[in-house]
């Protein structure tokens, strides 16, 4: 049989299934209900949450709401759904504040590795003071801050008037320009070596990109300026070779 016909009958095996049993589970009813419009007046909070998550970085990368909160997604009845999905105030819950970087580090172990040694983490821990991953880049609607959009993050509580640090945020903008910077040559680096068919040449640049990025979750303000300008040298130099390689002698 060749592949078109072997998918064919594949794809007419699949819709018959469900005709000939019991009503079929659903595939994902925690999105099913939750995106439903009734709740844009019944209850404006779970509707929000849907609109935030809707399209966000996590949606695109294709995780669905059980990756992170549990429950089981076959069950269309509220109750039998959310088993085993606990308060957010309950300690055990994986989004009890002092949960979230784990349950995030799941996925991020890289990141969470660099986030425990950081003082925002030992503040959490002992103070419950300090930033977590939602913090920074939101729970549902996942941001990556851009130098512009900086102080959201941070003028919660590097401010004049906490005198926690306010000098942060402008040391923060100019590591984030800096590495914006650096990411543009690294993106016409990515658009020059595919474009003759090296993508593999990208190695270095992407590796070095990663560090600074995994770098910043320790918050060490001392050593990431020098280490962004090392980056930002690094990256430039790359795409200068490259670009004289391809004029040629
Ligand atoms: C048939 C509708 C329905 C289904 C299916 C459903 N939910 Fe919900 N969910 C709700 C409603 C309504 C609320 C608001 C509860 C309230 O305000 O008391 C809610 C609340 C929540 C909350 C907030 C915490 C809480 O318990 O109030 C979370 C988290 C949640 N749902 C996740 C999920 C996940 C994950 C799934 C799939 C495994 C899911 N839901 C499936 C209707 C549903
Ligand atoms: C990447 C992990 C992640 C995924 C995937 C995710 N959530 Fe959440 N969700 C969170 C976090 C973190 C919070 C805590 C928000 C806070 O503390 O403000 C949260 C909170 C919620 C709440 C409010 C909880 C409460 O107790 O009031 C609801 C409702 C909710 N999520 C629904 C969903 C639904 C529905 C999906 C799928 C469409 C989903 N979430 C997917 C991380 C996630
Ligand atoms: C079940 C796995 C999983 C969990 C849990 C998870 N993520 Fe992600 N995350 C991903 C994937 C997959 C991507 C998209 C690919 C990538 O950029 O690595 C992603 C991307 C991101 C990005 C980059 C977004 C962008 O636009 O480039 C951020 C920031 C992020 N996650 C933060 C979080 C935070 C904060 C939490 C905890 C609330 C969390 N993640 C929990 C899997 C996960
Ligand atoms: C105090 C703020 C802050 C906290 C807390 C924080 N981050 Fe970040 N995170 C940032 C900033 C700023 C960047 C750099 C954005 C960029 O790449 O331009 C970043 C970058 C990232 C990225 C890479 C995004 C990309 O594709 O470039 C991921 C993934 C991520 N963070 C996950 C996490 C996780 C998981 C935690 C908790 C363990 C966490 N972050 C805690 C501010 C924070
Ligand atoms: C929820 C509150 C909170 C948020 C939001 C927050 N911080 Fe902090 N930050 C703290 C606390 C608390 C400390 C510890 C102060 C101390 O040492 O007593 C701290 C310390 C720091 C330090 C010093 C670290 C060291 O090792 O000395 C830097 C740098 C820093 N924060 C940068 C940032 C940046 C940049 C942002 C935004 C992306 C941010 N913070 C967001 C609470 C926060």
């Amino acid at each position: 049989m060749n592949g078109f016909l072997r998918s064919a009958c594949l794809m007419t095996a699949v819709l018959l299934i469900p005709a000939l049993g019991a009503a079929a589970p659903p595939v994902d009813s925690c999105r099913d209900c939750h995106k439903d419009e009734r709740f844009r007046v019944q209850n404006k909070k779970i509707y929000d949450y849907y609109q935030d998550w809707s399209g966000s970085a996590h949606d695109r990368a294709g995780l669905s709401c059980t990756d992170c909160h549990g429950g089981d997604k076959a069950q269309a009845e509220q109750a039998a759904a959310h088993a085993g999905i606990l308060p957010q105030s309950d300690p055990q819950s994986p989004f009890h504040y002092k949960n979230i970087p784990r349950t995030c580090g799941r996925c991020h172990d890289a990141v969470l590795q660099r986030f425990v040694k950081s003082r925002h983490y030992a503040q959490l821990e002992s103070a419950g003071r300090g930033p977590s991953c939602i913090t920074c880049h939101g729970a549902l609607d996942t941001k990556v801050y851009s130098s512009s959009i900086i102080e959201r993050a941070c003028a919660g509580c590097h401010n004049a008037k906490t005198k926690n640090r306010p000098e942060v945020i402008a040391q923060a903008k100019e590591i984030l320009e800096r590495l914006n910077h650096a990411n543009g040559y690294r993106r016409g680096l990515k658009f020059y070596y595919e474009s003759v068919g090296k993508p593999q040449a990208m190695k270095k640049a992407d590796a070095s990109y990663d560090d600074i990025v995994l770098f910043w979750h320790e918050f060490d303000f001392k050593r990431l300026p020098p280490r962004s300008q090392e980056l930002l040298a690094e990256l430039k130099a790359l795409y200068n070779a490259a670009h004289k390689d391809r004029k040629g002698p």
